[in-house]
């Protein structure tokens, strides 16, 4: 795999700085949430600007973005392109798909402007587009030459993002245990400034997990999934934002793991105890639990298209031990369903 490079910087690059010939991927939104960015961007003659989200991602609107692109690379040496992507995931896994399949594939540069891709998506070189409802279908594995994490971006959401993000913080510490672990316990509130803080490590935990096992062939890299099962489907099933759904999936995860005795009692309460789980459930969580039962039936329908499924009807599930052990078990989606079930029950008769 190649070496992916990271930069840490206040602002905004100099776009002469970012290869020979470039052309700029970006999320429209940013001319709005950015001053920074809206002259940075003015700055390159070769831009195309996107609507960000799944719709982005989707198979059927692909030709029309791709003709647009190949447009506007023409009189560009396909040795020298590079396309500097900006955005959150959705931006950052078509980019980098445009990247893998153009002209046999052309330089990729990610610059992520959510706390979600800058902790997660924008590293470890999967790209993504989704067939109908079925999300992230096809694909291809293409880290890129950089990522370059620049703060006054990413400082440029509103504070409520911090919160989506900090799921994929608190997944790889909880992966990782050690100091990352135990310094995140011991944090009290979650912002863009504490976040900004712990990417270094954070990603650096995700990378140190991706090497085992780049293209997912080992099953090593499968522990990136912790909390993704029963996330991906509460994302799908009540239009929530991934970062959101995730944090509901490592509670789900978590609440699963003592229930299976893979967690001791013990354990479980030094987790709970923490300032920091708090963060873990939103304020709509409520909401999301007390306004309908699950829809078993639709869950078993999203959870039986999940591609990460060993077999027809069974899943490889990553529970905890303890933070720094996460346990990979096969179960089958039945029993998941009936643990969708446990869980409601529990919540609402509390
Ligand atoms: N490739 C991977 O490894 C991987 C991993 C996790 C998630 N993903 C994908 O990432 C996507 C979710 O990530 P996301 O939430 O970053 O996606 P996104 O690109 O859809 O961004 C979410 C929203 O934030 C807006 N936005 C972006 N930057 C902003 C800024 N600085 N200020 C204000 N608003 C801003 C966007 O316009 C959009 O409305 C999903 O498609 C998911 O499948 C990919
Ligand atoms: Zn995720």
């Amino acid at each position: 795999m190649k070496k992916n490079q990271l930069l840490f910087i206040q602002d905004f690059p100099k776009p002469q700085d970012l290869g020979e010939e470039r052309v700029l991927i970006y999320d429209q939104v940013l001319i709005k949430k950015s001053l920074s960015f809206k002259k940075w961007q003015s700055q390159f003659d070769k831009k195309y600007a996107v609507t960000a989200g799944e719709s982005l991602k989707a198979v059927e609107h692909f030709p029309k973005h791709i003709s647009k692109i190949i447009d506007l690379c023409q009189n560009t040496s396909s040795r020298k392109l590079t396309l500097v992507v900006v955005g959150g995931g959705s931006v950052g896994d078509f980019g980098g798909f445009v990247a893998s399949i153009l002209k046999r594939g052309v330089g990729l540069m990610h610059i992520p402007s959510t706390w979600l891709s800058a902790l997660d998506s924008a590293h470890g070189g999967k790209t993504a587009l989704n067939v109908g409802k079925a999300k992230n279908q096809i694909g291809t594995f293409y880290p890129a030459g950089k990522t370059i994490l620049v703060k006054s971006l990413l400082m440029s959401q509103p504070e409520s993002r911090a919160f989506e993000g900090f799921g994929e913080l608190l997944k790889i510490a909880w992966l990782q245990g050690g100091t990352l672990w135990k310094d995140l316990s011991s944090e009290k509130e979650v912002d863009g400034n504490m976040l900004w803080r712990y990417l270094p490590r954070a990603i650096d935990g995700k990378l140190k997990i991706v090497a085992q096992d780049p293209e997912e062939k080992s099953g090593l890299r499968h522990i990136l999934n912790f909390g993704h099962t029963v996330g991906h489907i509460l994302e799908s099933y009540h239009q929530l934002p991934h970062g959101i759904a995730i944090n509901y999936g490592m509670d789900f995860a978590l609440k699963w793991s003592l229930e299976r005795k893979i967690m001791s009692p013990a354990e479980f309460e030094k987790i709970q105890s923490t300032a920091i789980a708090v963060y873990l459930l939103s304020p709509v969580r409520d909401e999301l639990f007390s306004a309908k039962a699950p829809v078993l039936k639709d869950f078993r329908q999203l959870l039986l298209s999940d591609k990460k499924k060993t077999s027809s009807t069974k899943v490889r599930f990553v529970f905890l031990k303890s933070p720094g052990k996460p346990v990979i078990q096969e179960v089958s989606v039945d029993d998941i369903l009936v643990e969708i079930c446990r869980q409601f029950e529990e919540d609402t008769y509390e």
